[in-house]
């Protein structure tokens, strides 16, 4: 049975990442679903896609509650308008958003602060070029055709995913009010087309969890630092304090 020992709440201006792999049998909790989570399981056919959609509820719960030291089947969660997830307020206030794609779950967790990840996994072989032009902005569209590099498109991708989930936006709404900008050496920026005024005012990740999947995170705040934090070692990591880059 895996355990996490009690987190103090993420001092200010850090943002903890917790990253594991929903094919780790440990993550199979008896007992932590709520109703709904059963409801919605249940109504999952695909039985991999059930299965780890079982194990996301049970990690969520486990490393939340570790937070808030109460029992991860006590956790209730408050959807916002456009169904972002929230705990009940309390003082301070755990904020937090989660991602999945395939195996891997990533869940960022902040105090106060509006924050948003998203995980995707590469398909060399999806047609992402249309997929741009349905979601991005006509520049970026053409910035990816011109250099014909799926990656690029993932990158910016989660990106836009994390702004648009930072703020509770409906997801997929607001892909194209946020623009990505390439820089010579191949960063990329994120502004907001109708708040130019905030977009200094975000701390962003952007990395590779491996060849195969690309994440990124954006936080309300400038110069946050990033802390790696996994169930087989809790031990804090600071990873790195950047507003810009891919890591
Ligand atoms: C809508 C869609 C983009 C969601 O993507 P997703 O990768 O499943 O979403 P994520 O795993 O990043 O995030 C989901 C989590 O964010 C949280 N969330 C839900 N609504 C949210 C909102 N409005 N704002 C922030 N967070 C939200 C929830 O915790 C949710 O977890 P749950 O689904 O287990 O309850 C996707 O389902 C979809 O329709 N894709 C089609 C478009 C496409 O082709 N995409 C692929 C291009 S790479």
């Amino acid at each position: 049975m895996i355990r996490i020992r009690e987190q103090a709440l993420p001092a200010n201006g850090t943002v903890h990442i917790w990253s594991l792999s929903l094919d780790d049998p440990a993550l199979d909790l008896p007992g932590l679903l709520s109703d709904d989570e059963i409801t919605r399981f249940s109504s999952i056919s695909h039985p991999k896609a059930r299965l780890r959609f079982f194990r996301t509820r049970c990690a969520l719960r486990l490393i939340l509650a570790s937070y808030v030291r109460r029992p991860p089947s006590e956790l209730t969660f408050i959807p916002g308008e456009n169904g972002k997830p929230e705990l009940p307020t309390g003082a301070p206030r755990l904020r937090f958003n989660l991602s999945h794609s395939g195996y891997c779950f990533l869940l960022s967790v902040v105090a106060e602060y509006d924050i948003g990840i998203d995980i995707e996994q590469i398909h060399a072989n999806r047609d992402y070029a249309a997929l741009a032009r349905r979601f991005f902005t006509a520049e970026e569209s053409l910035l990816i055709d011109s250099c014909d590099n799926d990656s690029l498109f993932y990158r910016m991708w989660v990106l836009k995913e994390a702004a648009v989930k930072a703020r509770g936006m409906k997801l997929l709404a607001g892909l194209d009010r946020f623009e990505c900008l390439q820089s010579e050496d191949g960063d990329l920026t994120i502004r907001d087309k109708l708040e130019h005024a905030d977009d200094n005012d975000w701390s962003i990740r952007q990395w590779l969890v491996d060849e195969r999947f690309v994440a990124a995170v954006m936080v309300r705040g400038a110069e946050a630092e990033f802390i790696n934090k996994t169930l087989t070692n809790t031990r804090e990591t600071p990873v790195f304090s950047s507003r810009r880059g891919m890591q």
